[in-house]
């Protein structure tokens, strides 16, 4: 048996003839299993001598297969390490990788420039409601900005934010003084586009309420604000203006950014880039309609034009570049 079972080992090609051939050989129904079951009919003296011998050849024959297994085994390894050989001298693919949006980058760097002024950054939605867009930040009924021609409605009560100046108002009747918040985002207003309009466009709203907040603190904080994105020389101008919720108004001008000041073709020789942002103290009655008492806290609120400032940053002169995410234009940053 042994001789014969080594010789068909050997003649094995895989592993399921390797399996038949355990059952063959060392299984129930297997020929050693056969000699095993007669030895009832050995005598005394002969049943250990061939118990002995069939457990030989039993622990032979499984070497055997075994060595066998593990050849295959090799075998197969090897052949699936050849074939999934990987060529590492073929050229590579490029790997494209994207980056940010420039205006991205720019609300990015406006955010972290208020977050280390100790501001925390918040989101408003873009639907908002009649209320919040214009009613509760005392926005006059008659006012042209409500007009159907300005402003896309979704119904009666909804719309998409002219600004991002609701969101003063959800932060307001949410949390209680003292407030610190920036908050950045898309706005809409109705309008024809050109290179410098867009029906779609991004503001930068910033909020303080806290008791004894004044003037001072607002132009020291767009002081501050306007060196530090655009440089210690760069200079503010801030001219009345009316909003209905501030009260005083101020737009600010900064240097132009051309001449920084001096006088050039590009500012009309004023020195001044015009209209950056909107700000001014937070009218007493936008307090009051969100719960926080006038007499014991004062703020101040500002809003900026996101795009105007990537274009001026990233060198863009016309603000349909920054939605249009044509990869020839988007690839230069
Ligand atoms: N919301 C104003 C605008 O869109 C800007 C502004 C914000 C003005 C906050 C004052 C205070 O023009």
């Amino acid at each position: 048996i042994k001789e014969k079972a080594m010789e068909e080992i050997k003649s094995l090609n895989n592993m399921e003839e390797l399996e038949q051939a355990r059952v063959k050989f060392l299984g129930k129904k297997g020929e050693l299993t056969k000699v095993l079951r007669g030895m009832g009919k050995l005598s005394k003296e002969e049943r250990p001598v061939i118990g002995q011998l069939a457990n030989e050849v039993r622990q032979d024959i499984e070497k055997e297969l075994n060595n066998t297994k593990e050849n295959f085994r090799r075998e197969i390894q090897k052949r699936k390490l050849e074939k999934e050989r990987i060529d590492i001298s073929i050229p590579g693919k490029d790997i494209v990788l994207g980056h940010r949006h420039p205006l991205v980058k720019t609300m990015e760097e406006l955010e972290n420039i208020f977050m280390n002024m100790g501001f925390s950054v918040v989101y408003g939605p873009e639907v908002e409601t009649v209320e919040n867009n214009f009613d509760e930040l005392n926005s006059p009924e008659n006012h042209p900005s409500r007009d159907l021609t300005d402003t896309f409605y979704i119904n009666k009560n909804l719309l998409l934010r002219t600004h991002t100046s609701p969101v003063q108002i959800r932060v307001m009747k949410e949390n209680k003084p003292p407030l610190r918040i920036v908050s950045a985002g898309r706005t809409f207003r109705f309008d024809d586009v050109d290179d410098t309009h867009s029906p779609m466009f991004h503001q930068l709203e910033g909020l303080v309420v806290d008791e004894n907040i004044t003037m001072a603190n607002l132009k020291e904080t767009i002081n501050t604000f306007i060196k530090v994105l655009f440089g210690e020389d760069m200079h503010t101008r801030f001219r009345p203006h009316y909003f209905p919720f501030t009260e005083p108004s101020a737009e600010v001008d900064v240097s132009c950014f051309s001449c920084k000041g001096k006088g050039c073709d590009d500012c009309n020789g004023t020195g001044w880039s015009m209209e950056l942002l909107g700000c001014g103290m937070v009218n007493p009655k936008v307090l009051q309609n969100c719960g926080i008492d006038p007499d014991k806290y004062s703020g101040f609120a500002f809003g900026l034009g996101i795009d105007r400032i990537a274009m001026v940053k990233y060198g863009i002169d016309d603000i349909r570049l920054l939605f249009e995410n044509d990869m020839r234009f988007l690839e230069q940053f």
